[in-house]
């Protein structure tokens, strides 16, 4: 018997199974088109192509299984979050989503907050509102697009428009919806106040449930698609952050984890919701009933290694450009990379600030450029465990994962850079993995996810940081937190220059 993780993210789908013992057996990955990024902030996909590639996932995962979709007794789905997904009268995709990177929507920012008022806002959903949230990209199609405002029927997060494609039903869950800036994370529902406050609809959202609650059940006609067995309960599963912490058994308090994919995630479990005044990490509803989670959000994360190889190198496999990087000495000769290429969350809450190399002299070579990626994107995520830490999470040892976790070298930058056991898992599957956990709590094999993390969650490696090379990096971590500041403003007027 298998339970069936379900992750839409940025670059693919990946479908993957697990057996009643959480032990990964089985997986598939079917690649999305690349974002659609019309203009320098703008970042699209299409949910079609998210639910074609699910498709290609799935029947990929029970292939490889050699089984048939009787066999899988649950389904869990994870997902990019913050996107924004319209659907019209006839649940048709009105527009292409704007995702989660997207960060067109300052103006609705700026038009929300003086609306509502800054502290308002954060009694009704414990966060400011930021960009790359869901609501102010709502209200940014309202603005630009009317016409295409008055279609919509329904607004959906990126996994749960395949929720719809599977089973019929319109259902998120709280630690996704928690996204959206229309949630009440406190409560774990919707927010009437910001809805009312904006003249939105709140019939237009879904109904929210707890994480491994069953949502629906697979559709005759989504069988017929995927392979999988009519009437398969899918159950709410989690945004990919809290999916993925569930993964890494982030599921009591004083457990820490940091997460490279596209972006780059430092999360915290909260048994009771606490935030950062000043908005720079946010406080979500975990996929745990009753828990919450705060994280500081690099955005261009692993996109920094990726866009440099797929631009510049795209021959060269991510383990060379990674070990090209040992080539360069600690500090790759003064050079410091600021991840920004996505604008940032954490600490800086800027969707103007732009990435950059600062300290290029004519010495330096590729393998100095990779080095002070890696060492850059530690620093920006450091920047999240230290507001984290303020927050009163103090972890003995962060967890780390993502495709980060697979480099032994980026494994112990981390540990040195945070000046902090770093220990990896021994599966490193992320958000899939949480999802097709929750699957399992939900059709009832674990009574919660932290009696299932007990069993199916193993660390394999600790690396500690090292004494010379924490004092060394102290120093660097100083000078990498004075270039935003003095940058800021160039940026600023960079935008305007080239909008
Ligand atoms: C979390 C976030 C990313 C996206 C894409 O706030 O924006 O993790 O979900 O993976």
């Amino acid at each position: 018997m298998y339970w069936l993780g379900l992750d839409v993210g940025t670059g693919g789908s990946r479908a993957l199974l697990v057996d009643a013992s959480g032990v990964v057996r089985y997986s598939f990955t079917a690649p999305h088109q690349e974002m659609r990024m019309l203009k320098p902030l703008w970042a699209e996909q299409s949910p079609d192509d998210w639910w074609h590639a699910s498709q290609l996932a799935i029947q990929g995962v029970i292939r490889e299984a050699s089984t048939d979709g009787s066999s899988i007794k649950g389904i869990g789905l994870t997902g990019q979050m913050h996107g924004l997904v319209l659907l019209d009268d006839d649940d048709k995709v009105i527009r292409p989503a704007l995702i989660w990177c997207d960060q067109r929507s300052q103006p609705q920012v700026d038009f929300i907050e003086a609306k509502l008022g800054r502290d308002a806002i954060f009694k009704h959903i414990a966060n400011p509102v930021l960009t790359g949230f869901t609501l102010p990209k709502l209200l940014w199609v309202r603005d630009h697009e009317p016409q295409k405002f008055e279609a919509v029927r329904k607004i959906l997060l990126p996994k749960d428009y395949l929720r719809f494609k599977l089973t019929g039903e319109f259902a998120t869950d709280v630690s996704d919806a928690s996204g959206t800036a229309m949630f009440d994370v406190v409560n774990r529902r919707w927010s009437a106040e910001m809805m009312d406050g904006l003249s939105l609809d709140q019939r237009d959202l879904p109904k929210a449930f707890e994480s491994h609650e069953i949502t629906g059940k697979v559709t005759p006609a989504a069988a017929a698609a995927t392979g999988l067995a009519t009437n398969t309960p899918v159950v709410a599963g989690a945004g990919d952050q809290a999916a993925s912490a569930i993964g890494n058994g982030i599921v009591e308090a004083g457990k820490v984890s940091c997460t490279i994919g596209t972006s780059g995630v430092v999360f915290a479990y909260l048994a009771k919701p606490a935030y950062d005044t000043a908005g720079r990490v946010h406080t979500f509803c975990h996929a745990v009933p009753n828990a919450w989670h705060v994280m500081g959000v690099t955005q261009g994360a692993g996109l920094s290694l990726q866009w440099f190889r797929n631009r510049f190198f795209p021959d060269v496999a991510y383990d060379d450009l990674t070990a090209d990087a040992t080539l360069s000495p600690a500090g790759a000769h003064g050079l410091f990379w600021l991840p920004y290429l996505m604008g940032e969350r954490t600490p800086h809450l800027d969707a103007n600030a732009r990435a950059a190399w600062v300290g290029l002299t004519a010495r330096h070579q590729r393998s100095d450029l990779v080095r002070a990626l890696l060492e850059g994107v530690c620093y920006s995520q450091k920047d999240g465990l230290e507001i984290i830490n303020s927050l009163g999470a103090r972890p003995s040892q962060v967890r780390l994962s993502g495709g980060g976790a697979k480099s032994p070298f980026w494994h112990q930058l981390f540990a040195d850079i945070f000046d902090q056991d770093v220990a990896t898992l021994a599966t490193q599957e992320g958000s899939a993995y949480g999802a097709a956990l929750l699957a399992l709590v939900g059709t009832g094999e674990f009574a919660t996810a932290a009696e299932v993390c007990r069993v199916a969650v193993k660390e394999i490696e600790v690396k500690e940081p090292n004494e010379q090379a924490v004092a060394f990096y102290a120093k660097r971590y100083q000078v990498f937190g004075s270039l935003y500041p003095a940058l800021k403003q160039a940026f600023q007027t960079i935008g305007e220059l080239d909008a």
